[in-house]
């Protein structure tokens, strides 16, 4: 196997399309806690696999992030790549293994990235939990780049202004916001979280930033949505736990799934 993290997605990719018998993807989709149950609704399964069947792919480390690739066919009979689980920066095996789905994705055909994400809302004022909430740029705090070496990459326009505008058409009343990402995997004192508002944050989590940059460099267009699941520490006084994340998502799967299906067939 390669060291060279391009070359080891290059070579996940092929394994994918042998396994699942499709030779091309259309689009790509992260699905994060508490996201897994919308997985259903964007279409039709084809092919399931532990990631761990593929070159690079490690297991999960975190209860309720899965761990398994499913090749579906939508109704508008696109060919997506949905990812159940992430591998995310605090499970301490490096910045590589964080952007291997995407990079697999991008070497099977994708040339769209759907990333999402469970957040703590910084704006309770007008954030209600369990709403999604379009990411409209980044903060990248983790201290991470995926990119080594002189790749200087564009991120004027990280997460697509076109994609956006599709997935407002189909929930007018979506919002938008500033994502910041932290290395994790504790959460945030309430001194950071107001430290993160006077940023220009309005969201916070331990992914997806980085994915977004391998997205980017590979020339694939991002939409990234955040489930709003609770506020950002101290700024409504109850203490966070990880279980209360899967709670909204399983509460709100049904409406994430729809948003997810319309937006893909409408790519
Ligand atoms: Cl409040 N912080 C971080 N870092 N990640 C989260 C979160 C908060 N809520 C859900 N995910």
């Amino acid at each position: 196997m390669t060291n060279d993290p391009y070359l080891l997605a290059a070579e996940a990719a092929t394994t994918l399309r042998n396994l699942t018998g499709t030779p091309s993807f259309d689009v790509a989709l992260v699905m994060g806690s508490g996201w897994a149950p919308a997985a259903d609704a964007i279409g039709e399964t084809v092919a399931e696999l532990p990631a761990t069947k593929l070159p690079g792919f490690s297991a999960p480390a975190v209860a309720g992030h899965g761990g398994s690739i499913r090749a579906v066919r939508t109704s508008g009979g696109r060919n997506a790549l949905v990812f159940l689980g992430r591998t995310h920066l605090y499970e301490g095996r490096g910045v590589a293994p964080v952007v291997h789905g995407v990079r697999t994705a991008v070497a099977a055909g994708a040339r769209t990235v759907v990333l999402t994400n469970a957040a703590g809302g910084l704006r309770p004022e007008t954030q209600k939990v369990g709403e999604p909430v379009l990411i409209a740029d980044h903060i990248n705090m983790t201290g991470s780049n995926p990119i080594t070496g002189t790749r200087f990459v564009d991120l004027t326009e990280v997460y697509s202004r076109r994609l956006r505008d599709l997935a407002r058409a189909a929930e007018p009343t979506l919002q938008e916001g500033v994502y910041v990402a932290f290395r994790g995997p504790t959460y945030e004192t309430p001194a950071e979280i107001r430290m993160l508002r006077t940023l220009g944050g309005d969201l916070i989590g331990m992914s997806t930033v980085l994915e977004a940059i391998a997205a980017r460099e590979g020339g694939a267009e991002v939409l990234g949505i955040s489930l709003v699941t609770n506020p950002g520490a101290g700024l409504v006084g109850e203490p966070l736990n990880h279980e209360e994340v899967l709670e909204v998502g399983r509460a709100t799967a049904a409406r994430m799934g729809v948003l997810l299906s319309t937006v893909v067939d409408k790519l």
